[in-house]
Order: C-alpha cells, then structure tokens, then sequence
C-alpha cells in the first residue's frame, strides 16, 4: 500500500551532547504493551521555550509518548533527557523536584470525583508548598478564572459538562507555574469559542512566562494557531517535523493526508 507513495525517511533528530541540550531529547524510545509495540525507536526534540504539537492518528501512541517525558511511563529502550538530566536515572526525589517544573492536562482531565474543584485544582500545591488553605484557595481560584471557571470552585466534577471539566484539568496542570505544560487534546470536545480562548491562553502562557508546550491534538486549525513546529507519530516513529510554514508546505504524504483529513492516502482509513 505505502509503495505507490514516496515516504520520506524518518528524520533524524539526535543530537551530539544530549546532556547539553536546552529542553527535551527524546532518543530511541520504544514501547509495548503485551504483544503490541506501540512506540519503536521514536526520537524527537523540544526546543526550550516553543510550542510543539504532535499530530497523528488515534492509537499510534500520542499520549503513551507523553506520558513517557514525566516518567509515569517507563521505556523498553531508549531514554530521555530533560534539561540534561537523563530521567531514568533519577532518584525518586530527584523525579518528584523534576515534575514539579511539569503541568500535565491529561486527555480525560483525571480529576478526583471526590474533591471538589477547588481541591482537584490545588492538589500539587497543597502537596509541595506549606500555604494556608485561605491561600491554596486563592490560587486555584485565580487558575479557574483563567480558564473561564470563575465560581465552579465548589462543584463536585459530576457537577461539570466534559468541556469544564477539561478546563478544571487545565487549571490544575498550570497551578504550580510550570516551565513545561503537556497538554493531551485540550480543545476536544470545546464548543470553537472556548477552545479558541484555550488556544490564546497557551500562546499567552509561552510569550508572558516563556512556558515550553507540548500539545497533542487532532485540531488542525488549534494546531496552526499555537505551534511553532509540529511533529507527526505514524507506527511508533516520528515520521516529520518542522515548522507551521514547512507543514503548510510539505509534500510528505502522511502529513498532508493528515492535516487534509482525506481518507485515502498511506495512512489508510481505519
Ligand atoms: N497502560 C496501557 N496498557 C496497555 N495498553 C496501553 C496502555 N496505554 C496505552 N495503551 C495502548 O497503546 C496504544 C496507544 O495509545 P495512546 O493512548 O497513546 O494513543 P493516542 O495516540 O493517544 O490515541 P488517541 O488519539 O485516541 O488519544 C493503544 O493501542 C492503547 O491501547
Ligand atoms: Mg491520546
């Protein structure tokens, strides 16, 4: 099937000095579950200070690939480094400092059904900083303002549409001021208003406090509004990156039937 295309080969995105890298290197990652390899030899580079979305289609391994970068999930092979330090080395204190530098919206927000917003909100804060509950409350209520929650301090999350409940797992994921947010597909399921006003809190967040981003959607227009690059994950690989102009521009043919979102082409239909 893919003959009758001319694929271009995997970019390759090492680098010589990953313990001098300013950001994130991604070298070699592979990943199964059971019998299923999900990820086989990904490699890809997060530049300090950029916004880097991920496209590709359901199930290639967008989320298990983010996942890996906090280490709440462990590679078969390959390693990563943040800011130079190689992850899997670290010491379980030495993890929690590093994650404390990461928010994380996940791609079903992952509140606490038990705990009210505010709670689900300020749980890292609570965790890390000795401030007063008077305090705690204040902050999570200033990130619920950010997102548009103002007053849904209170609620329980059944009390939430899908929508508020991912801005809520919003919120929580920029409550400590992360250097680094993961954002799993935070404008799936927002009415195009809302998600538009995500869209403009991402790029407020990168050019107001220098934020990195990683931002895994199948939004397109979302993706051209806040990406500096893109990167595409096809059968474990980061098959393409480059700039919003390079996609834009791009003959390669998985990127262009993705970002077209025609059903014929290398990737298939289903
Ligand atoms: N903890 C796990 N245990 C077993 N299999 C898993 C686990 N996490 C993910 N998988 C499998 O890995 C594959 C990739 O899943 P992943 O959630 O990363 O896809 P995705 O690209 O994020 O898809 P979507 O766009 O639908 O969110 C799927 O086949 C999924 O079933
Ligand atoms: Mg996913």
């Amino acid at each position: 099937m893919e003959a009758q295309y001319n694929i271009p080969p995997v970019p390759d995105q090492k680098v010589a000095d990953p313990t001098n890298f300013d950001g994130i290197v991604v070298e070699g990652i592979s990943k199964s579950f059971g019998s299923k390899q999900v990820l086989e030899d990904a490699n890809l580079l997060i530049h300090k200070g950029e916004t880097l979305v991920i496209i590709g289609r359901s199930g290639e391994g967008k989320s298990v690939l983010l996942k890996h970068i906090v280490r709440l999930l462990e590679p078969d092979c390959g390693r990563i480094w943040v800011e130079g330090q190689e992850i899997s080395q670290m010491e379980k204190r030495e993890l929690m400092e590093l994650r404390k530098k990461f928010g994380f919206l996940f791609q079903g927000a992952a509140l606490f059904d038990s705990m009210n917003i505010c709670k689900n909100v300020g749980l890292m804060l609570a965790e890390h900083m000795n401030w007063s509950e008077e305090r705690l409350r204040e902050r999570a209520c200033e990130c619920l303002s950010m997102v548009g929650l103002d007053g849904a301090a209170d609620k329980l999350p059944s009390e939430l549409s899908g929508g508020m409940k991912k801005r809520a797992g919003l919120a929580r994921a920029i409550v400590m001021e992360p250097e680094y947010i993961l954002y799993d597909e935070p404008t799936t399921g927002l009415d195009p208003i809302t998600g538009d006003a995500i869209n403009d809190l991402i790029i407020k967040l990168q050019k107001e406090l220098g934020v990195t981003s990683i931002v895994v959607t199948h939004d397109m227009p979302s993706a051209f509004k806040i990406a500096d690059r893109m990167a595409m994950l096809s059968r474990g690989k980061i098959v393409f990156s480059g700039t919003v102009d390079e996609v834009r521009q791009t003959d390669h043919p998985m990127v262009r039937q993705f970002i077209e979102g025609n059903s014929q082409g290398p990737l298939g239909a289903f």
